[in-house]
């Protein structure tokens, strides 16, 4: 079946928590507070990951919150329906979630001192982890890799182009208020951290791919099966970095080398898969 994407300012985005209207408040009217945290991303680059590590940095590491509540409601994915609500009614300070690019980020947030945390991934690792998640979706069609790769670069994806999220954002990197890592660095955290202080400790083991798939408030095998099906399929599915290299073709990594290249000419920041 067509989904039909609801569209903002000529990006598609997925109909299910999304509307021009939520989309055009959050853009227009949404009051960003100097005290928000702000955990963004383009999909499949690490959200729910980052979600537990800045719950836990606010509990000082101790999981009771993360296995007690839904991770939307203790980060409220405020551009979206259901999300909004959440976010306004949320006692400062504010932990808010979002996969908008930058051109469409509040504007109120121009004129504040509110933290952005932007985790970014390996782009084939993102296409590969979309493939997965777009099986375990009811309402995304039915997708044969080679043609999502191609959408990916084109772009016509949901959540528009990933190159653009990324540049956008990386306009940001020399503010005080703008911390980028990679989902690569985070995948490192866990091996660096010794000896760890226990609050450290606790913090990294909660975190842990482990430890999630195991915690229902950020697993999603609470959300109905029409809105994902983990029977074909996990959420949190593998965890790992360059599973890329068990999907693309030669050719197709040669081709999205060059489109790589081409697109991310002149943005001076080297990443780890660079
Ligand atoms: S979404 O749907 O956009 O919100 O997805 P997102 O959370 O951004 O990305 C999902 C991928 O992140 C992986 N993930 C983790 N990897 C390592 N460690 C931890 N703790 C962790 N938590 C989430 C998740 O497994 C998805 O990646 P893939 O490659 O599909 O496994």
């Amino acid at each position: 079946m067509p989904v039909h994407y609801v569209t903002y300012k000529g990006i598609k985005f997925p109909p299910a928590y999304n509307s021009v209207h939520s989309l055009s408040f959050a853009h227009n009217e949404f009051l960003v507070r100097d005290d928000d945290v702000f955990n963004i991303t383009y999909p499949k680059s690490g959200t729910v990951w980052m979600t537990e590590i800045l719950s836990l940095i606010r509990s000082h590491g101790h999981p009771i919150w993360n296995q007690t509540v839904l991770n939307s409601d203790r980060m409220p994915w405020f551009s979206t329906r259901l999300g909004l609500e959440a976010a306004l009614s949320y006692p400062s300070p504010r932990l808010l979630t979002c996969h908008l690019p930058r051109h469409i980020f509040p504007k109120s947030f121009s004129h504040s001192t509110a933290k952005v945390i932007y985790t970014l991934r390996d782009p084939r690792d993102v296409v590969v982890s979309y493939f997965y998640f777009c099986q375990i979706k009811p309402t995304h069609s039915i997708v044969y890799f080679p043609a999502l790769l191609a959408a990916f670069c084109l772009p016509s994806v949901p959540h528009g182009s990933w190159f653009e999220h990324v540049r956008g954002w990386m306009q940001m990197k020399d503010r005080e208020n703008f911390f980028f890592i990679t989902y690569e660095e985070l995948k490192q955290v866990g091996i660096l951290a010794d000896p760890p202080a226990p609050n450290v400790l606790m913090l990294v083991q909660n975190a842990s791919f482990t430890a999630m798939r195991q915690n229902p408030m950020c697993s999603s095998i609470l959300l109905p099966a029409d809105i994902m099906d983990q029977t074909k399929g996990q959420f949190l599915r593998k965890g790992i970095c360059g599973d890329w290299k068990n999907h693309f073709t030669v050719a197709q990594s040669e081709t999205f080398n060059r489109i790589y290249q081409e697109k991310m000419r002149g943005l001076d920041v080297a990443f780890p898969w660079d």
